[in-house]
């Protein structure tokens, strides 16, 4: 396994549109593996492909005991809203509230390349538009008001310091166990 350096809030990659997956390689079972393990020790429950610096329109999640790669994933069914607090491994130690439909059922293909729809609320459901936004270069802060993406990037801008390079580098560490 290995840790990847996660692109943190001001990477360019993380704006970019991503671009769909066609065929699952060896190598990208590989990414999904390290995403995994990345996402892991940071402590996160999704991960885009994005937010390791890749372009493929890829994310995982891990919410309590569900566990999904999602590939080309799509929101075709969504109902109410709800607003709850969120924050990204690309923007860390800031969090806001960010409102989002209450329920979603996603498409998506799976690591074999098999379709499966899966709907969630709460955590999950939040997760999953979450990393759907990742996959089309939008951040939590975009979805706030005016006033609260103003503060919070007030606050980034002192947290940015600690990524020169605008790279999150995972300390060895933080390698759970085998
Ligand atoms: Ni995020």
């Amino acid at each position: 396994m290995s840790l990847l350096d996660i692109h943190v809030l001001g990477s360019p990659i993380l704006r970019q549109e991503t671009e769909r997956v066609d065929s699952i390689t060896p190598e990208l079972r590989r990414l999904v593996d390290d995403m995994f393990d990345t996402m892991h020790a940071a402590k996160g429950v999704g991960l885009a492909a994005p937010q390791v610096g890749r372009r493929e329109r890829l994310a995982v999640v891990e919410v309590d005991d569900v566990k999904l790669v999602v590939i080309n994933p799509e929101i075709i069914l969504s109902e109410g809203t709800v607003k709850g607090e969120e924050g990204c491994l690309s923007i860390p130690e800031i969090y806001a509230d960010v409102q989002r439909f209450a329920q979603v059922t996603v498409r998506a293909q799976d690591i074999d390349g098999v379709w499966y729809e899966v709907s969630g609320n709460e955590l999950l459901g939040r997760c999953l538009q979450h990393e759907i936004d990742h996959l089309h270069g939008r951040l939590f802060t975009d979805r706030l008001s005016l006033l609260k993406r103003r503060k919070a990037m007030k606050e980034w801008e002192d947290e940015k310091d600690h990524y020169p390079k605008l790279l999150r580098v995972l300390p060895v560490g933080d390698l759970p166990p085998e």
